[in-house]
């Protein structure tokens, strides 16, 4: 299918140079094969897409996320549960709580530190799906973090330095700081439940080199001492979410953000706990485990 934003009837507007587009003329729940095509074009070349006033029934929210691929059940929430009744692929972020004052989600009100989601295991989900119900009347903003921008802006020494190298993704905690389920707590970067993954990795579309850190807290660059994986990581960190790089996004109700998990990381400022945030969140399987870009360094 031909990718013509133009007979698709779509508009496309970047909305920072590093990451994101906003997507304008698609109803997310009557999409036409067109469109789509328009869509994940887009995907690819921008890492995040918004789509504004959307009013997606669970039935339309997963089946647009399937055309993307093979959904993730949700995983287990803070709460013990895990997932929406007769929707397992759906998995609530919210703050709210129910009659019996119990949370019916996960990540509370708190800040969400910089992330890629599920980057602990051997093949990650490679987009995420948010889909915004209830917004607080201020803060919970989400922002995305370019990686391909991330990547080129690492001084050459740098990239040479990380070329070929794996930093360990810890499985321990999630990015609300919550200790996940069946997990023993650890603050030992080096023996701390987790994946390793190449440093730099290969976009599979794009051919992109991309930044691959995952997140700060317990990762370890295989293979070299605490100390000198921590100043390494430093430094990474310091270069990878510099403002240029990241889209601050301010949520209104009907708003859905969708980005790759390869290209990008993404993190959520906290919100006043009294307020309410409810957030659908689906997840598409990845289709192959992060592979190294061989040759990155070399330019
Ligand atoms: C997440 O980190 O997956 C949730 C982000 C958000 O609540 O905006």
């Amino acid at each position: 299918m031909q990718a013509d934003p133009e007979a698709a009837g779509v508009t496309i507007r970047p909305l920072t140079p590093a990451v994101g587009a906003e997507i304008a003329g698609v109803d997310l729940a009557d999409l036409t094969d067109r469109q789509f095509a328009v869509i994940t074009e887009a995907f690819d070349r921008h890492a995040g897409l918004l789509f504004r006033d959307q009013a997606l029934t669970p039935d339309d929210l997963v089946a647009f996320s399937r055309r993307w691929g093979e959904l993730d059940v949700a995983p287990v929430m803070e709460n013990g549960r895990t997932a929406v009744p007769d929707y397992p692929e759906i998995y609530i972020v919210s703050n709210v709580k129910d009659a019996d004052g119990k949370p019916i989600g996960s990540l509370g009100a708190g800040e969400a530190v910089w992330h890629t989601d599920m980057s602990y295991l051997p093949s990650p989900p490679y987009a995420s799906l948010l889909y915004a119900i209830e917004v607080p009347p201020s803060g919970g903003d989400t922002s995305l973090c370019g990686m391909k921008a991330a990547y080129d802006s690492l001084p050459p020494e740098l990239r040479e330095r990380i070329a070929g190298l794996e930093i360990k993704h810890d499985g321990t905690y999630n990015s609300g700081g919550y200790l996940r389920a069946g997990v023993t707590a650890s603050d030992d970067p080096m023996h701390s439940v987790g994946q390793a993954h190449p440093a730099v990795c290969r976009h599979p579309a794009t051919g992109d080199a991309l930044l691959y850190l995952g997140r700060r807290r317990n990762a370890y660059v295989v293979g070299l001492g605490l100390e000198e994986s921590e100043r390494l990581l430093d430094q990474l960190w310091d270069y990878a979410v510099r403002p240029a790089h990241t889209y601050r996004h301010r949520w209104r109700v009907g708003d859905v953000l969708l980005w790759d998990n390869r290209a990008t990381m993404h993190r959520r400022d906290p919100f006043d706990a009294t307020a309410r945030r409810l957030m659908q969140r689906t997840q598409i399987k990845g289709r192959s485990r992060p592979r190294a870009a061989v040759d990155a360094g070399a330019s």
